[in-house]
């Protein structure tokens, strides 16, 4: 049976968060939100535990888990050869949406980075996720809590949809405030690499430490050649319903052709009425568009419709971060 925990993000209960610690100390999993998305959480030094996440998502076990940290200074205790760059970085945008891929140390175990000799490390900034990561008083593994191969989630109701059952606690804690994943970055390289858009951006990295480069599957959705990250060449954040991605341009062509066919829409930059039954508009904002993008795609994904087409927008700054989803979610893009 799964416990459903409330707590408020504005003053996290300490009672209910010593109850979730004690829960992590026991080799339990707790799932806690984050301001990305959701985290299926257990102790990352407890192997035993671990393992545990991967068998409640439906995990290939070859894809290896962020660890997340109460205190800059934890990453001593996990991690080696750590660059001035990737300090740098940290002071900057810790805590917050940024994961560092640094030299693992061995005390980090294997199935945590799936045999791989680098660890990646995020401090959040959610309040919730902070006390239970301070009074666990452990470093906490956690990947999105959604079932492999699903939508992250960014509300505990997307995550009951999914872990229901197949996991000890669930914090409710309100909106994911972010809505996309972190940017992941690995800082082992000798130029950083790119490996996952989020809304810590290129631009803003690279005012920080200097150029950075992308990795190339950032660069085509069909890439599919030996991934850095091991998640790259997993299928993700699919709705079970066909997404289509479209551009502004083909927008009112693209609907007027499947006029017979039952459609939801999601508008970004197109501010008109779209002749749909089910439309949402989320406008041009893209804070806004990469907060709301994936509960949309999770509720839409519930209707009786034959496909969902989503409005693209540009990839300039957390444009990429979104459409690097979008992307790995559509079956089709009509540019
Ligand atoms: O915002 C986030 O990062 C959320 C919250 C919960 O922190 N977590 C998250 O975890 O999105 P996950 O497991 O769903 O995505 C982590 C990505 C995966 O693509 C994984 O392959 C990659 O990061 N990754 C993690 N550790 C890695 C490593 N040691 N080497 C290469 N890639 C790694
Ligand atoms: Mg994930």
């Amino acid at each position: 049976m799964t416990k459903i925990i409330r707590i408020d993000p504005k003053r996290p209960d300490m009672n209910l968060i010593k109850e979730c610690a004690e829960a992590i100390n026991t080799g339990k999993t707790v799932v806690f939100p984050t301001e990305t998305v959701y985290g299926l959480g257990s102790n990352a030094l407890d192997a035993q535990a671990v393992k545990k996440i991967f068998e409640a998502k439906g995990r290939p076990t070859d894809n290896p888990l962020i660890v997340h940290i109460a205190y800059p200074v934890q990453v001593d205790e996990l991690a080696k050869d750590i660059s001035p760059k990737a300090k740098k970085l940290m002071d900057r945008f810790w805590p917050g949406p940024l994961t560092l891929l640094l030299w693992k140390k061995s005390a980090v175990p294997d199935v945590v980075t799936a045999g791989l000799p680098k660890v990646g490390i995020r401090m959040p900034s959610n309040p919730i996720a902070h006390a239970l990561l301070k009074e666990a008083d452990t470093p906490i593994a956690a990947p999105s809590a959604n079932l492999s191969g699903k939508i992250s989630p960014t509300h505990a109701d997307d995550v009951i949809d999914d872990l229901y059952d197949r996991v000890d606690i669930i914090i409710d804690g309100g909106d994911s405030k972010e809505g996309i994943e972190s940017t992941v970055i690995d800082m082992t390289a000798e130029v950083p690499l790119l490996l996952r858009p989020g809304t810590v951006t290129q631009e803003q990295i690279e005012k920080v430490i200097g150029p950075i480069q992308l990795h190339p599957s950032l660069f085509s959705v069909y890439y599919v050649d030996a991934p850095a990250s091991p998640g790259m060449k997993y299928r993700h954040y699919s709705p079970r319903k066909e997404l289509v991605l479209v551009s502004s341009k083909k927008l009112p062509l693209f609907l007027k052709q499947n006029s017979k066919k039952r459609i939801a829409v999601v508008t970004t930059v197109t501010d008109k009425k779209c002749h749909s039954a089910l439309h949402v508009h989320l406008g041009k904002n893209k804070k806004v568009i990469a907060k709301k993008i994936f509960r949309t795609l999770r509720k839409l994904d519930k209707e009786d419709i034959d496909f969902i087409v989503v409005e693209s927008i540009d990839e300039k700054d957390i444009g990429l971060g979104i459409m690097n989803r979008l992307k790995k979610g559509a079956s089709r893009i009509v540019d």
